[in-house]
């Protein structure tokens, strides 16, 4: 399911390295596996936790990755998404995104929250299914548009090995017909109900088997033209908001794609109803997936107490927070608390600290990060680069990896000491860039 958006592509390519927890049978942590070097005791608890969420046994609680920076927080999350399967949902998201000026916090989190639900549909359809073996298009003058033609119906012949059938389909299927380019000797599905055609191939045997053009054939259907089917697909509960919000748009959605901001309480509260039947009668299941909400001091403490009430009820997401502060002001508030979050929530989270790496440990994640971009990094250079995440950052050091390679490029493809020394040059890390600024700031002050 495509939960990722716009900026999230970014944030996650630093950690494509990362495949998993990489534990062993017994929940243990590999020293160096799956991507992940060292920080074996996160490692063995986000495992554990993997598997409280896959048992269903964490409704209601939450997780807090205490670290420094650079310690892996984001990277841990990132393996428990990819250990929980491709069917659970993950949202991750940046406490400062709640200030987006585009929709209210509560909304922008309602519908992160949403996002991070699955819900599984099982359904049997009417489908027709057969291969094409006439088509004939009727058209209509556009109604705006003096010099162009639409569909206005359509009749198909399907034909499956035991049976012929003719159908007869409105301006709006006939449409799909011509947009998805449906020609005979096809064979297609046609699911009435749900409004879609899908082209399943080129009928095998027909004059346009051998066509280069086509990627795929497929055998003639057997049985009758009209069957029911099942069919299993998971959306999100936002999904399903937007798919139930879209026809109640105003005149705005219309010129701006469609995507409503904000979303009907009441097409949510009728869209939980609907789920909440359908788990009942057997045809929908529940995944409830995880929220991961980085930079979690970014959140205020309205947030908060949106959150913790959320958390409260059946259909909620888990949600893992990540912060490298300790002690600080809950944003919002004149009061101090530890991770600066309100003690009602600390009350109902499991904390699993990260820890700064020894240089061995950043020496292996440097290697790792250079072998997935294909970057050779010599000895002199890796130890560098080791140095470089020691005194700095594990970030920074990973950072220099880019900059370093391009100039690299230059000189047979082999990542030298003297590009990353260059590399160091040219580009500042955060610590020296303040401290620049701040001498600067001085000696304008005495000018
Ligand atoms: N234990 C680890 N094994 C492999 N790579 C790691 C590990 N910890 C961190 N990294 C990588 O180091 C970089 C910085 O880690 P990150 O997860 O962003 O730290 P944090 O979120 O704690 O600031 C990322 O590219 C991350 O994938
Ligand atoms: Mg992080």
């Amino acid at each position: 399911m495509a939960v990722q958006e716009i900026g999230e592509w970014e944030r996650i390519s630093a950690h494509s390295h990362i495949t998993g927890l990489g534990l062993d049978e017994n929940g243990r942590a590999r020293k160096i596996a799956a991507g992940m070097v060292g920080q074996e005791e996160a490692r063995e608890a986000a495992g554990l936790v993997v598997r409280m969420i896959k048992s269903g046994k964490f409704a209601g609680n939450a997780i807090l990755l205490a670290g420094p920076p650079g310690s892996g927080k984001t990277a841990l999350a990132m393996a428990i998404a990819k250990e929980l399967g491709a069917d659970v949902p993950f949202v991750p998201i940046a406490g400062s995104e709640i200030y987006s000026a585009e929709v209210k916090k509560t909304e922008f989190l309602t519908q992160a929250m949403r996002k991070a639900i699955g819900v599984k549909i099982r359904e049997m359809r009417r489908v027709y299914e057969g291969k094409v073996e006439e088509i004939e298009i009727q058209w209509t003058q556009h109604p705006y548009n003096p010099f162009q033609k639409i569909p206005s119906s359509c009749v198909l012949k399907l034909a499956t090995k035991d049976e012929k059938k003719k159908l007869r389909m409105d301006a709006d299927f006939a449409m799909r017909v011509v947009q998805q380019g449906i020609e005979t000797g096809d064979v297609i599905q046609i699911d009435v109900d749900g409004y879609r055609i899908a082209k399943l191939g080129v009928a095998e045997g027909s004059e346009r088997e051998y066509d280069v053009s086509t990627s795929r054939t497929v055998p003639i259907p057997e049985g009758p033209v009209m069957k029911e089917k099942e069919f299993v697909y998971t959306l999100t509960l936002h999904d399903i908001d937007m798919m139930n919000s879209r026809h109640g748009g105003d005149i705005f959605s219309l010129f701006f794609g469609g995507e409503r901001k904000e979303i009907d309480e009441e097409v949510r509260r009728k869209v939980d109803e609907k789920v909440r039947r359908m788990v009942s009668e057997g045809i929908a299941e529940l995944i409830p997936g995880v929220l991961f909400i980085d930079e979690s001091s970014m959140l205020d403490i309205e947030t908060y107490a949106f959150l913790n009430r959320a958390m409260e009820q059946d259909l909620s997401p888990i949600i893992i927070f990540a912060t490298n502060r300790g002690i600080t002001r809950v944003r919002g508030t004149d009061l101090k608390s530890p991770h600066g979050m309100p003690l009602d929530l600390l009350d109902r989270l499991l904390v699993i600290t990260t820890r700064k790496y020894s240089g061995d440990e950043i020496r292996e994640i440097i290697r790792i990060r250079a072998a997935k971009e294909r970057m050779e990094v010599d000895d002199e250079a890796l130890e560098l680069l080791v140095k470089i995440g020691e005194e700095r950052s594990l970030r920074y050091a990973l950072q220099l990896l880019a900059p370093a390679w391009e100039m690299a490029k230059a000189d047979r493809y082999v990542v030298k000491r003297e590009h990353v020394e260059r590399a160091y040059n040219l580009f500042s890390d955060v610590k020296r860039s303040v401290e620049y600024l701040q001498r600067m700031e001085k000696d304008m002050l005495y000018d």
